[in-house]
């Protein structure tokens, strides 16, 4: 079999000896394998290389179909019928899609509001059971784990391992492109499943890979949905970054752990500071993605303007979601008035000397 064979294959077959347990069922839908692009403008800008890795490219536009995939295939073999998750609405879209394919009933339990309308319209064309509760995605996870003992659904949330073991294998391929660990990973955090789960895949590729080094984890939740960086639990959490609207992570250890053995970092960038990163991806480096992925370089400006050195050093930014997910945020911040005229040429002309 030829190395592209095993890349439309997924991660589960490609990574089998990596991923605990390892007799699941290898399902796939052709998620992993994302491109890593060079960020020449970026490099520009901080004077290091940086690197994206572009996970909008999975099969349901973000990183949670790695996860998914394998959270999936743990409840195909378990005789599970029903799969339930809460979501800020990447992680409904994945669950809805591979439990749609898998037969599977999908219930998500997403906030009342604050959900980008593309990802509702993954689940809704999946077909999911959707629940919008009054309350943002805490109060959802509370009521997904109590579900744990009175019904039989498979949670599919990162409390789940399996969505973890699922998500460290972007870190595998991150290494495979660069042929070493980077120096720098930078990452969007929320439930901080995903920072959690890169660690995890730097330490486990690390001599499987003749790595000779291991990136610092620099992890960056929104200013007003910033529980780590503050240390405190956010009762009411606030950021144009939906997808990372969470006061109350999950895998709070995780990124704590991440950033204190990785020598990193966890830091906040404000709502403004993530619309200028979301921009200058967009206009300077042809990347369209989701504001909470554009977290991940604010954060990294935010530091070349600290005076930060990152003069030859490999930084990956993780871009986490595509921009098609959260349609309305071009059409607020774009600063473009969309010019209506007539099919004429000279109308055209005129407008276009204008400018
Ligand atoms: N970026 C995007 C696009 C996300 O959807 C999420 C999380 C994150 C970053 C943060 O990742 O939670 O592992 O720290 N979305 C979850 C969801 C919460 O429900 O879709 P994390």
């Amino acid at each position: 079999m030829t190395t592209s064979d095993l890349n439309s294959l997924g991660v589960l077959s490609k990574y089998k000896e990596f991923i605990k347990p390892n007799d699941l069922p290898l399902i796939s839908m052709g998620e992993g394998n994302t491109p890593l692009i060079k960020a020449p403008q970026l490099t520009n800008l901080i004077e290091g290389n940086v690197y994206l890795k572009l996970e909008g490219c999975n099969p349901t536009g973000s990183f949670k179909d790695r996860g998914m995939v394998v959270a999936i295939s743990g409840a195909l073999k378990e005789n599970k019928k029903h799969i339930i998750c809460a979501s800020t609405g990447n992680t409904s879209a994945s669950a809805s899609a591979y439990g749609a394919r898998y037969g599977l009933q999908s219930i998500v339990i997403v906030p009342e509001s604050n959900i980008a309308k593309g990802k509702l319209s993954q689940a809704l064309a999946y077909g999911a059971r959707i629940f919008a509760i009054r309350g943002n995605f805490d109060d959802a996870l509370d009521l997904v784990k109590e579900t744990r003992d009175q019904l039989n659904v498979e949670i599919v949330n990162s409390i789940n391992p399996l969505r973890i073991e699922g998500q460290k294998t972007a870190a595998f391929e991150i290494i495979e492109d660069l042929g070493d660990s980077p120096d720098m990973l930078f990452i969007p955090v929320g439930n901080a499943g995903n920072i959690t789960s890169y660690w995890k895949g730097f330490n486990e590729y690390y001599n499987f890979s003749k790595s000779t080094k291991k990136p610092n984890m620099m992890g960056f939740q929104a200013e007003g949905s910033s529980p780590i960086v503050n240390n405190k639990i956010v009762e009411s959490p606030e950021t144009i970054a939906t997808a990372i609207r969470i006061g109350n992570p999950a895998s709070w250890d995780g990124a704590l752990n991440a950033r204190n053995e990785s020598e990193g970092m966890v830091d906040s960038v404000s709502d403004q500071e993530i619309i200028d990163a979301y921009l200058f991806l967009a206009r300077k480096e042809g990347v369209f993605c989701e504001p909470a992925s554009a977290a991940s370089v604010a954060g990294l400006i935010k530091l070349s303007k600290k005076d930060f050195n990152f003069v030859g050093k490999d930084i990956v930014c993780v871009i986490t979601g595509n921009g098609l997910k959260d349609p309305e945020i071009p059409l607020k911040y774009s600063g473009i008035d969309i010019e209506v005229i007539n099919p004429s040429i000279g109308e055209l002309k005129n407008k276009m000397d204008k400018k």
